[in-house]
């Protein structure tokens, strides 16, 4: 069993491109694992309430509700158009999610770990988060936020408290623990602790600012801070409310998917939220950096959103989209956005190594063979190579490396493509040998780009007469005879620098 996460989203406004990176990251990972054989189960969800929310449904005149509807739709559209493969979209005003935050707060309440108090703090509403002096930037006198860039908010407020504090040696301790991936980012965080310590944090809003939200069980004049109730959305998925069974069966294999901005959410506060609760912690935690431009992180606050059809419409499929944001992509560093490297990447690999290679071996096989490819005896120097790249994308991809294992598996096609250079089927009248052999690696190549490009592989499959069911299929000499319906063109090539 494996349980897979992503964030789930303010559905303030359409998703973009960086919305998309960890999605199709945590999609990515979640068909891979559905081929190796495992359980998966995926999830992915909308973050609904809290003061963003509220401000923006207000700027446009709607009821909160009724704009998170007409949001939440549209995530769903786009995940539809993305191939995404989730076993649940979680939204924070489902039933079972309110019953579940108001369930997990009375336990945190009956065993006195919350109090009241005063807050007084500076507050980003872009990351619904208190800033303390280390954190906001200083400009012309104002508190500025230094992920969005906007000026922070004075709140000073009664308020819930969260006894973290009590918490600090055990959030550590699982700081050290290998759960957080890459382990840089556990080391992030322990040193923020060692230097601030961990502080008891405020888990109410007054409902009369924010009303959006789920109520306090103990005081009706509060809502839940948005951040506790968005992320309970993990245990709700997983059936906190249900049979402690299936809860305790699912949960502890947690993988969550997240952005490095949110990694602080995701340990120290989620940790010792889970623990209050009694609960085991997630057995992942798996971050990665962001998407830039010109060194800004793109998003909707730095006003430099790329959003998702610019690169649908350059490219042609959402496809070559999943393929170039993971073939561009790193859990260490950010990686600038640009479409030189794309386009070059796209015409260079998607359309000249595979495109042509798959339209090359139609065309071959239906020539010379009549479209069928019988079995014939293995080259084995051509599937130590194959069985080579196929152990490295399996250890790479273990590692979360996906450019690297896009490469791996590129190196496949590759091999194939000189393959038939080397052996010149085009010259001979009945090329059973070599065209067997280039269709059996190149099926191999096909099955472990499933996961990064569903629609393609299955078209390729399609096309050349074969299926992808799973990974014990990645041997050569499997498959006894293909029947080729057609030999497809998939990628038209872009013109580069337009
Ligand atoms: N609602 C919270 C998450 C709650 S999870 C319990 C939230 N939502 S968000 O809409 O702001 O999405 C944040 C996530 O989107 C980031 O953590 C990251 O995974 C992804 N990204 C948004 N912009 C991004 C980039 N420019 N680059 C990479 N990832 C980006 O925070």
């Amino acid at each position: 069993m494996i349980y897979i996460t992503t964030p789930i989203y303010y559905p303030n406004d359409r998703p973009h491109i960086g919305h998309a990176y960890t999605t199709i990251m945590a999609d990515t990972f979640a068909r891979w694992n559905r081929l190796a054989g495992e359980e998966v189960f995926f999830l992915t969800g909308t973050d609904e309430h809290g003061l963003k929310l509220q401000r923006e449904a207000e700027k446009r005149g709607m009821d909160p509700k009724k704009f998170v509807d007409e949001m939440s739709s549209i995530f769903k559209e786009y995940w539809r158009l993305l191939n995404i493969s989730y076993d649940r979209f979680i939204r924070t005003t489902d039933e079972d999610h309110v019953q579940t935050v108001k369930r997990a707060l009375e336990k945190l309440y009956s065993k006195g770990l919350i109090y009241r108090g005063v807050y007084r703090g500076w507050y980003c509403t872009s990351c619904e988060k208190f800033l303390s002096s280390d954190e906001y930037i200083e400009k012309d006198g104002k508190k500025i936020c230094p992920i969005h860039g906007k000026e922070l908010d004075y709140v000073e407020e009664e308020t819930y408290f969260l006894k973290l504090s009590l918490y600090e040696d055990f959030v550590k301790d699982a700081l050290r623990k290998d759960i957080v991936y890459p382990p840089s980012y556990a080391r992030e965080i322990l040193s923020k602790i060692e230097k601030e310590g961990l502080r008891d944090i405020s888990i109410t809003r007054p409902k009369n600012r924010v009303y959006w939200g789920i109520e306090a069980p103990w005081d009706p004049n509060h809502t839940v801070y948005v951040w506790i109730d968005a992320l309970l959305n993990y245990v709700t998925a997983a059936g906190y409310l249900e049979s402690s069974e299936k809860f305790l069966r699912i949960w502890p294999s947690a993988h969550h998917f997240i952005g490095k901005d949110i990694l602080w959410f995701h340990t120290a506060i989620w940790f010792a939220l889970l623990r209050m609760l009694d609960l085991p912690l997630p057995r992942r935690v798996i971050v990665h950096a962001f998407i830039v431009l010109r060194g800004r992180k793109i998003g909707k606050s730095a006003g430099n959103v790329v959003p998702i059809e610019a690169l649908i419409e350059r490219y042609g499929s959402p496809d070559a989209v999943r393929y170039l944001l993971l073939r561009f992509s790193s859990l260490e560093k950010d990686v600038e956005f640009g479409f030189d490297q794309m386009d070059a990447a796209y015409n260079s690999e998607l359309a000249d190594t595979l495109g042509n290679l798959v339209r090359r071996l139609g065309v071959l096989a239906k020539k010379k063979l009549s479209g069928v490819v019988e079995r014939s005896d293995i080259d084995r120097d051509l599937e130590d190579k194959v069985i080579n790249s196929v152990k490295k994308a399996q250890s790479l991809m273990n590692e979360l490396r996906f450019s690297e294992t896009l490469v791996a598996i590129f190196d496949i096609f590759r091999e194939v493509n000189a393959y038939l250079n080397r052996t010149e089927p085009w010259r001979e009248e009945r090329p059973r040998r070599s065209l067997y052999n280039a269709f059996e690696a190149l099926r191999i190549g096909t099955v472990l780009l499933y996961p990064f490009m569903p629609s393609t592989a299955e078209r390729i499959a399609k096309a050349l007469g074969f299926e992808i069911k799973s990974f014990e299929e990645l041997e050569m000499g499997m498959r006894d005879t293909y029947n080729v319906a057609e030999a497809p063109i998939l990628f038209r090539k872009v013109r580069e620098g337009q």
